[in-house]
């Protein structure tokens, strides 16, 4: 194979027991994502993936219901979390990283590019000099193909744009978190039309995630249902995808796919929560610097996006 990264991906892939790596999903349905916690039941560590902060954009107010579920199960487990990783910077739902890491502890990490992400949004929001654009909000920053474990299971960091530049995929021995690049194969994939975003390099990058070994299971971080589907899912196969995928199964050239995804991007409209979300998540999770008054403000930025 001419990709030593996916090729070392691969070898993770093929030596895992899939009977040794478990993983829960928790679905918010109020933004359609989903959590996944991840173990080794060798050693009872974690890693915690995409989490979700409740947001009312009515009332500007948080809760943590979603993620209290989370903490629930780990500590009924016994869990002992050793990352909250973020696949990116999330569009559509804040991060409960923050309040995670202060209840199960753990190290916050996500992909290096987000520092372009940082710069892009920076400048829409006007941010001053105290917003640090260099990821110091985060406690690793993951470069492709670099190495880490859960426990004993070894896992490697793929660096995978398109939808943004700083999406990461983590393979988590035959465990695959895939983000937002493929959703399940009735649906398709993700928009590649934010600040960043590219159909092109997206399409490179599921080539690259779908040339793991056929059995790789792939965890999404999304699910909207699919016409003729009445239950949400978020777990599939590369073998799945490669067969089925409406967008992108076997056979599909980067042209087309790129026309079709350009089509259909032109017809969405912006996330519901995108702009808090971002202002939230290019912090790590974190609300942005408290005024004298001691509260928190997100802007809403006029003609912007
Ligand atoms: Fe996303």
């Amino acid at each position: 194979m001419s990709d030593p990264v996916i090729a070392a991906a691969a070898e993770i892939v093929q030596q895992a027991d899939p009977a040794a790596v478990q993983v829960r999903s928790f679905f918010d349905e109020a933004t359609f994502t989903v959590t996944h916690v991840l173990s080794d039941p060798a050693t009872g560590k974690a890693a915690i993936i995409d989490s979700v902060l409740d947001f009312d954009p009515a009332s500007g107010r948080t809760s943590t219901t979603s993620a209290d579920a989370v903490i629930a199960y780990v500590r009924e487990q016994g869990l002992e979390v050793e990352w909250l990783l973020e696949t990116h910077a999330h569009a559509d739902h804040l991060s409960a990283a923050p309040y995670l890491q202060e209840q199960l502890g753990g190290r916050l990490a996500i992909g290096r590019h987000i520092l372009t992400v940082q710069n892009v949004f920076g400048k829409i929001f006007n941010e001053g000099t105290r917003f640090a654009r260099d990821g110091s909000q985060f406690d690793h920053l993951f470069d492709e193909g670099d190495r880490f474990s859960v426990g004993s299971i070894p896992a490697i960091a793929l660096h995978v744009p398109g939808h943004t530049p700083a999406d990461m995929a983590y393979v988590i021995g035959d465990a695959v978190f895939i983000g937002d690049t493929l959703f399940m194969p009735d649906y398709g994939s993700a928009r590649a039309d934010f600040p960043g975003g590219d159909a092109h390099v997206l399409y490179r990058s599921v080539r690259r995630l779908l040339s793991l070994p056929e059995a790789s299971r792939l965890f999404l971080c999304h699910d909207y249902k699919a016409p003729g589907r009445d239950t949400y899912a978020w777990e599939t196969t590369v073998a799945e995808q490669r067969r089925s995928n409406v967008h992108l199964h076997d056979g599909v050239n980067e042209d087309d796919f790129v026309a079709m995804r350009k089509a259909r991007d032109a017809t969405l409209d912006m996330p519901r929560l995108i702009l808090p979300s971002i202002q939230v998540n290019m912090r790590g999770g974190h609300f942005p610097e408290p005024e004298e008054n001691g509260v928190s403000y997100l802007k809403l930025p006029l003609n912007q996006l």
